[in-house]
């Protein structure tokens, strides 16, 4: 059997627009499907391996320089590595892809910022409008909307069990999933 192919799910939003939530259910269907997958969360990875880095610019592509090391090495090794990561400039992310190589796929996860607001599901947004956070992505800082993302999900609009299946579509096409069962058992809508 040929080893499986891994893949860097990189999945770029505003805060609160859903990318952990639909990293997690992704890795979720991947596990039960019997396929290798990890999340690379940016609340999480700052905890740790970038605790060292603000939000400036410079910090940001620091931060999305490591993640996309990270996330090429597990895809390397067959993973599907699954990014959730603001990653707000277009530079950061060409930057990630040109790291990754073959096998990148940039996902805009997209709410729109009065959606995002509305949610504040940690309270930043209010912080932010109140000129706490400064670099506050879509308020005090700068959001590059992707021009051409290889999949685009609209949370605000669509289930999501059909943004997981989105991305195992995209996958199976790829070839990291076996196609004959559209993905496996588990995957699919
Ligand atoms: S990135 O821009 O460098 O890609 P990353 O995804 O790692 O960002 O971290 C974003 C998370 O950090 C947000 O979900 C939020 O909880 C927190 N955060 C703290 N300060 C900021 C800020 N200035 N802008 C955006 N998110 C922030």
């Amino acid at each position: 059997m040929s080893a499986p192919r891994g893949a860097v799910i990189w999945m770029t939003g505003l805060s609160g627009a859903g990318k952990s939530t639909v990293a997690g259910a992704l890795h979720q269907c991947l596990k039960e499907a019997g396929h290798a997958s990890v999340v690379l969360d940016g609340d999480v990875l700052r905890r740790g391996l970038t605790a060292d880095l603000g939000f400036t610019p410079e910090d940001r592509a620091e931060n999305l320089r490591r993640v996309a090391h990270v996330a090429a090495l597990f895809m390397q090794q067959g993973f599907i590595a699954i990014a959730a990561v603001i990653s707000p400039e277009q530079r950061h992310r060409r930057m990630a892809r040109e790291i990754v190589g073959e096998g990148f796929v940039e996902v805009f996860v997209n709410a729109p910022l009065a959606v995002c607001e509305a949610r504040d599901v940690k309270g930043l947004y209010a912080r932010a409008r109140r000129g706490e956070i400064p670099h506050f992505t879509g308020v005090s800082g700068p959001f590059d909307v992707p021009l051409e993302p290889d999949v685009t999900l609209e949370t605000d609009r669509i289930p999501l069990e059909q943004a997981v299946s989105r991305l195992v579509a995209h996958l199976t096409r790829m070839g990291c999933l076996p196609c004959e069962t559209g993905g496996g058992p588990g995957l699919g809508e």
